[in-house]
């Protein structure tokens, strides 16, 4: 028999069905009470809300699991690879060896950007912040490629627009970041890999290509695969949201950018380095920052720690917390603030404000102190989340797309003034 819940509205009882996931999760369906009762739902931050059903990624947050297509992310990140992963989020399944070395080669030609978006890139401050660029310039890719504004554009033309800004998005984050150097930018290689290509093309120079070490490489591929995606989350929740409106996916995918860069979502990467710096300058005493972190009437959080979903541990964490191990000890880097993050987490698990809270470091608290190793500056660390998060964006902008799903467009309980009179400005 299936599973039914009931709502009491004052004397009239309504009948809501249970609808019960693969992994066993349990949801209210409540499609049709507004117009069965006249009432809406209210749930601040959607904290009990699914907005969407969605086949492309499970997490459990009691018992830290995390699973994209039923893969869990710990064989993932040991032995597949970035595009791989991506592939696999897109479009459902693991691809053979003869669709991979396709889609690989179908990125790699897409890798080159049109000469005339450096035009306007060429307008913005030096110092301008890398997340605002990067929005932008993958908004505008949509001026270049029109076809891809098409709603109803055929599965090849999608395809292509996927490719398309797969391809290109490492190339304009390293426009970013040899902008910020004030050095020419290093232009895509034809048989090089994804992740060598990014990489020689923010640390290489032209006509010098840069080598580097395996663990360098393995460290990116692990980072970019643990971010790749997370079920419904700000960002995630975006690109659905405004692609729902039919808008392109370079639109949608802009916002989501935008949506990520906050320090609460994938912003914290920079901010737990600052604050570990921070720290650091201070004389190094966490414990005062975790008195900090505790009295409500201080503004400043522990960054780096706490998740909406994650209530036990973040598993992406663990796995990071090992690559950081390994990458530091291979490079040789000794990192002073590694040791303050250390001391943060240790003081943090055993205060009882944090056991109370469920707070434990997530993915980004370890994340900055590898991006430091490898050579980026903190404020690129948030748009390397965004190269990482770019194929979790799509595959849930596909998603909404095939499942014809509404537009969205949430209710509210309006709780402003009624009826005012208005009084002109020559009479007041
Ligand atoms: N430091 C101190 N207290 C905290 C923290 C923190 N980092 N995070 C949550 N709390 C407290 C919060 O004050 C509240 O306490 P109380 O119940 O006494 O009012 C309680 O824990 C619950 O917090 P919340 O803000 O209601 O939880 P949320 O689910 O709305 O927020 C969060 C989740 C991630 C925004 C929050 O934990 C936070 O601000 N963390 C720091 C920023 C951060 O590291 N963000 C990256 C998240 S992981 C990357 C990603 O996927 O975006």
């Amino acid at each position: 028999m299936s599973e039914k819940a009931y709502i009491k509205l004052n004397n009239t009882e309504l009948e809501l069905p249970i609808l019960t996931g693969t992994e066993n999760e349990k949801a209210i369906d409540i499609t049709k009470l507004r117009d069965q009762s006249g009432y809406i739902t209210l749930d601040a931050g959607f904290k009990n809300t699914g907005a969407t059903k969605s086949a492309i990624t499970f997490l459990d947050g009691e018992r830290g699991i995390l699973k994209y297509r039923g893969y869990n992310i710990e064989d993932l990140a040991e032995r597949s690879t970035f595009l791989e992963v991506a592939y696999l989020l897109i479009y459902g399944d693991l691809p053979s060896k003869d669709r991979l070395e396709e889609f690989r080669t179908d990125i790699k030609s897409k890798m080159m950007v049109h000469e005339d978006m450096k035009m306007f890139f060429a307008g913005f401050p030096s110092k301008s912040h890398p997340m605002g660029q990067l929005s932008c310039l993958v908004g505008a890719l949509s001026a270049f490629y029109p076809e891809s504004l098409n709603p109803n554009m055929s599965e090849e033309e999608e395809y292509k627009t996927i490719i398309n800004l797969i391809g290109k998005m490492p190339t304009i984050v390293s426009w970013i970041q040899k902008k910020s150097l004030g050095h020419p930018v290093v232009y895509p290689k034809k048989d090089w890999g994804y992740i060598d290509n990014f990489m020689n093309m923010i640390f290489g120079e032209v006509n010098c290509d840069k080598v580097f070490d395996d663990a360098v490489l393995d460290a990116m591929r692990v980072l970019l695969i643990l971010h790749a995606d997370h079920e419904q989350n700000c960002s995630t929740s975006t690109v659905r949201i405004v692609g729902s409106s039919n808008a392109n996916l370079y639109a949608s995918v802009s916002a989501g950018i935008n949506a990520l860069w906050g320090p609460l979502h994938g912003g914290a990467n920079q901010a737990v380095i600052e604050m570990l710096e921070d720290i650091k300058n201070d004389g190094g005493d966490v414990n005062k920052y975790i008195t900090k972190a505790k009295d409500k009437n201080d503004p400043f959080r522990l960054m780096g720690f706490g998740h909406r979903v994650y209530k036990n541990f973040d598993p992406r964490a663990r796995i990071i917390k090992k690559a950081c191990d390994d990458v530091l000890e291979k490079l040789g880097v000794n990192d002073p603030v590694l040791d303050i993050a250390k001391q943060l987490e240790q003081a943090a698990l055993s205060d009882q404000y944090f056991i109370d809270r469920k707070l434990y470091p997530n993915v980004d608290f370890y994340s900055g102190i590898i991006y430091r190793a490898l050579g980026f500056k903190s404020d690129m660390f948030t748009v390397l989340f965004a190269l990482g998060r770019l194929p979790g964006w799509i595959a849930q902008w596909k998603e909404m797309r095939d499942n014809k799903e509404p537009i969205g467009r949430p209710r509210q309980l309006y709780i402003g003034e009624t009826e005012r009179e208005y009084v002109p400005l020559d009479k007041r």
